[in-house]
């Protein structure tokens, strides 16, 4: 195409990608398409073509006139990762939340004595816009070179009106800086403030006629998030939120079944959630909720590991025709890590799903649970043209290494970042 910067990627090793543009479930989630001696055409910001070598290397019909050649020295080269997931903006860390960890206290003993998501709340009003932004912005390009080129972030660490939109201008502006591109997530109902302690029903009320027509009119975020927990919200009162969210033309998410079981799965069919997200304690009959609600079960493994809890029932949600992605859920309390090379570990070791089924959990289905399965997610012409290579020669490599970056290159919307 006349104008547009050609780049052409040769001496592919491998190359993995599912395909199409909608999630996949059962065993098409197993299904992806492995080419080796393969070479792939980049024009301007989407991917164009790939195919497999011939004898002599890439076909002559080729247009290489004025195209950046990489050679990917038979390495792995795979779709971007999308981290559908993360509560990317917040003020502070909280270290100090380890120790008492040791000495047995659980998360919600920990959340029930002011502490845990209540003590970041605190940090996060006192942090200012530009803090939160560049704070953002520093775990971004750690992400970004660990593979992840597009991210879901929440808000929910503010609970009043000013944080929270503070949050979601966090988001816009790191957005605007970061190559990874971000999908926003109001999670006003991420916890009860304090100052609510003794009056619950006004804090849904304010959430509900004030803060989710607000933010859905101005646009500020995509999707609506609630923690749906044991002491935290009920399934009811989470149906009423998601339902709001709505009817004010939000997309829906849902924290479900993560310590306790109790409905999410069920509210998340009922509104037609996009994703429903944990699930560490789902039963077999919220695994049916999901398929017959079609939500995509978003699995986050690293948070198991971190909470010392059980692990997602993956293979039974697989089986059940369940499509399930793989998330890092980023947070300063259950899960300060937004590695997903950890993620692909875990949901290999832990999940024992096939290194197939995570490279779709963590590409495509990753991408349908943020809305964007059409435009990315997979290597397929015409997608946008983010992509990676890996220090790897094949799939197996990069589920089996652990600890060590293993990304080479990544290729944001047809930029080349070494
Ligand atoms: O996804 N579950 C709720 N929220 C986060 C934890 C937030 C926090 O502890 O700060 C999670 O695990
Ligand atoms: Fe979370």
């Amino acid at each position: 195409m006349v104008g547009e910067k050609r780049i052409i990627i040769k001496n592919i090793g491998m190359l993995a990608t599912p395909e199409g543009g909608t999630a996949h479930a059962g065993d098409a989630q197993g299904k992806i398409r492995i080419l080796k001696d393969a070479w792939l055409v980049i024009d301007g910001e989407r991917i164009t073509a790939f195919g497999e070598q011939e004898k002599e290397g890439l076909p002559a019909w080729i247009d290489c006139f004025d195209a950046e050649i990489i050679d990917a020295g038979n390495r792995l080269v795979t779709p971007g990762l999308v981290d559908a997931h993360t509560h990317l903006i917040f003020g502070g860390f909280r270290q100090h939340e380890l120790e008492l960890k040791l000495k047995g206290a659980s998360y919600l003993d920990i959340l029930a004595a002011g502490g845990g998501i209540l003590s970041t709340v605190r940090a996060t009003r006192q942090a200012d816009l530009g803090e939160l932004t560049e704070k953002a912005l520093d775990e971004l390009a750690v992400m970004f070179a660990h593979g992840t080129t597009t991210c879901e972030a929440k808000s929910g660490y503010g609970l009043d009106r000013t944080t929270e939109l503070k949050q979601l201008a966090a988001i816009q502006q790191a957005d605007a800086k970061s190559p990874v591109d971000l999908v926003p997530t109001f999670m006003g109902a991420h916890a009860l403030p304090e100052e609510y302690k003794e009056k619950r029903d006004a804090y849904l009320d304010f959430l509900c006629t004030e803060m989710i027509p607000y933010v859905a009119g101005k646009k500020l975020a995509k999707y609506c998030d609630v923690f749906c927990e044991d002491s935290v919200f009920t399934a009811e009162e989470s149906r009423r939120i998601l339902q709001t969210a709505r009817e004010n033309g939000l997309g829906t998410k849902i924290h479900a079944d993560e310590i306790c079981s109790i409905g999410g799965t069920g509210v998340a069919a009922d509104v037609g959630a996009v994703s429903a997200e944990h699930l560490i304690r789902c039963t077999e009959e919220g695994i049916q909720d999901l398929a017959r609600g079609g939500v995509i079960a978003c699995l986050l493994p690293a948070t198991s590991l971190y909470l010392g809890a059980d692990y997602a029932p993956a293979r039974d949600m697989i089986s059940a025709g369940v499509p399930v992605a793989l998330a890092s859920d980023y947070n300063p309390g259950s899960c300060p890590s937004a590695n997903l090379q950890l993620v692909i570990n875990l949901g290999c070791l832990k999940y024992r799903m096939t290194p197939e089924e995570v490279l779709t959990a963590v590409t495509l289905n990753g991408a349908a649970a943020v809305g964007k399965a059409q435009e990315i997610g997979s290597l397929d012409p015409g997608k946008q043209a983010d992509v990676l290579i890996w220090d790897a020669p094949d799939l197996n490599y990069i589920c089996y290494r652990m600890g060590r970056n293993l990304v080479r290159t990544v290729i944001k919307k047809g930029k080349i970042y070494d």
